[in-house]
């Protein structure tokens, strides 16, 4: 029998979860490997050396593991190390990119908030893009540092207050299109909804789950809650906490909300 193809799945913590969740409600055979640097997170609040330097340790371990593919499944490991990393290493690395294109196509004239780590605010691939996207004047670059460690402290009481000045804010301003530059805050849409109920949201996760499956030459025909989750997976934390493994399968679970 063909053995599945085996990837690794790399965070800072627990956000790059809810892309290991996206690619799980694929029919596909993959053994994934999911690494959360929990001892170093966030990321987003490090030089842009300091985060290149830790991901490429978690790629030398997942490597290590035995992966064919690995994804950095994290907006700021993507913009600070994607690139150097893709020189470095001979498997092929995706990454993550926040959703501004779709929002813009969409939304032509409109402005548009980017909620992203001070990283990918500050990085040259979000300059890129914004040019390439002629859209320097149409987004409103939203740094919420801090944010993503509220996450990964299971905190979302402390999140919703984190986000509450923000979202009254972008009300304020009649800012209803909200792209979400980082993988974790994809686990606070229900709290940013309620909060803001006409915000349309945006996340780059469905696209890069897309782009990574028919790369690896998956067939993608289906995204389907009900199906049985035929890929296995194994997580890897780097935390002495166990809770934080018990957050993280909570977050997978299909039914879980958040
Ligand atoms: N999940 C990461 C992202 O997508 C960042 C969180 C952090 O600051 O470590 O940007």
């Amino acid at each position: 029998m063909k053995r599945p193809l085996k990837i690794g799945l790399m965070d800072s913590g627990i956000g790059g979860l809810s892309v290991l969740k996206e690619i799980l409600k694929y029919n596909v055979d993959l053994e994934i490997v999911y690494y959360g640097d929990l001892k170093n997170s966030p990321y987003g609040e490090k030089p842009a050396s300091t985060v290149l330097e830790l991901t490429r340790n978690v790629c030398h371990f997942l490597l290590k593991e035995g992966v064919e593919a690995i994804l950095l499944a994290c907006n700021t490991a993507t913009s600070a190390a994607a690139e150097t990393l893709r020189k470095e290493f001979e498997i092929p690395i995706f990454g993550m990119e926040p959703a501004i294109k779709p929002a813009i196509l969409q939304n032509v004239g409109k402005k548009i908030a980017l909620l992203a780590t001070p990283v990918t605010q500050k990085e040259e691939k979000l300059q890129r893009l914004k040019k390439e996207l002629n859209a320097e004047e149409s987004i409103l670059g939203v740094s919420c540092p801090g944010l993503a460690a509220l996450v990964d402290e299971g905190n979302f009481e402390a999140a919703e207050r984190y986000l509450l000045p923000i979202l009254k804010d972008l009300k304020d301003q009649n800012v209803e299109n909200v792209v979400l530059g980082c993988t974790h805050y994809v686990f606070l849409k229900p709290i940013i909804l309620k909060n803001y109920p006409n915000a349309i949201l945006y996340d780059g996760n469905l696209g890069t789950v897309k782009h990574l499956l028919n790369s690896l030459g998956l067939k993608t025909l289906s995204a389907d809650q009900t199906v049985s989750r035929k890929s296995v997976y194994r997580l890897i934390l780097n935390t002495n906490n166990n809770s934080q493994y018990d957050l993280a399968e909570q977050l997978l679970r299909l039914e879980s909300k958040i």
